[in-house]
């Protein structure tokens, strides 16, 4: 197969996946923003939100290994042409934090709230997190659409 063709479906699947890992960390940020609104309102969480919060983690993660597998490809393609440049550099380890971050701090944060509200705890210092954690990723993400974009060396 003509090699421009492969780059561009691998390209393609790359976007694909950066659309979906993206637009679920936004979708994840405002359900997250009603579900602790709700909280505040109705003294109660809402199961149900906290249900479709859960199921966004198998979205996030096909759009993970979407952006992961078809990065790789560009690169053996390219033959790692990018490997060497400032902006490649930057952005692995911009991906790396943005991973990390999601275990790290995402995760243990969420399991720590639904063990503050199965106590019947306020748990506000645990939503403040949350958002933080929120923020970071969408600007994460941002900064690596910027420099992958940009290519600046
Ligand atoms: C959060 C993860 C990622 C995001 C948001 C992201 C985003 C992007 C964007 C927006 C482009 C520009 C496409 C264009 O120029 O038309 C791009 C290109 C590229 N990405 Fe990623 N990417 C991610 C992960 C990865 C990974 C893990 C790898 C490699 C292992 C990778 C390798 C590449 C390469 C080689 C290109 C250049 C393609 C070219 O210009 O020919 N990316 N990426």
């Amino acid at each position: 197969m003509n090699i421009m063709i492969l780059l561009n479906i691998f390209l393609i699947a790359h976007l694909a996946g950066l659309a979906l890992m993206a637009g679920t960390t936004v979708v994840e940020t405002v359900t997250f923003n009603v579900f602790s609104k709700s909280l505040r309102n109705e003294g109660g969480p809402s199961l149900s939100l906290l249900n479709l919060m859960d199921k966004m983690g198998a979205l996030l993660g096909i759009g993970a290994a979407l952006l992961i597998i078809s990065g790789t490809g560009m690169m053996i393609v390219t033959h790692g042409a990018f490997a060497h440049q400032i902006w490649f550099q930057i952005k692995l380890g911009l991906i790396l934090t943005i991973i990390l971050n999601g275990f790290l701090v995402g995760l243990r944060q969420m399991t720590k709230l639904k063990k503050s509200l199965d106590a019947g705890e306020k748990a506000n210092d645990v939503i403040g997190n949350i958002k933080l954690f929120h923020l970071a990723q969408i600007t994460i993400f941002f900064m690596i659409i910027l420099l992958s974009i940009f290519k600046f060396s």
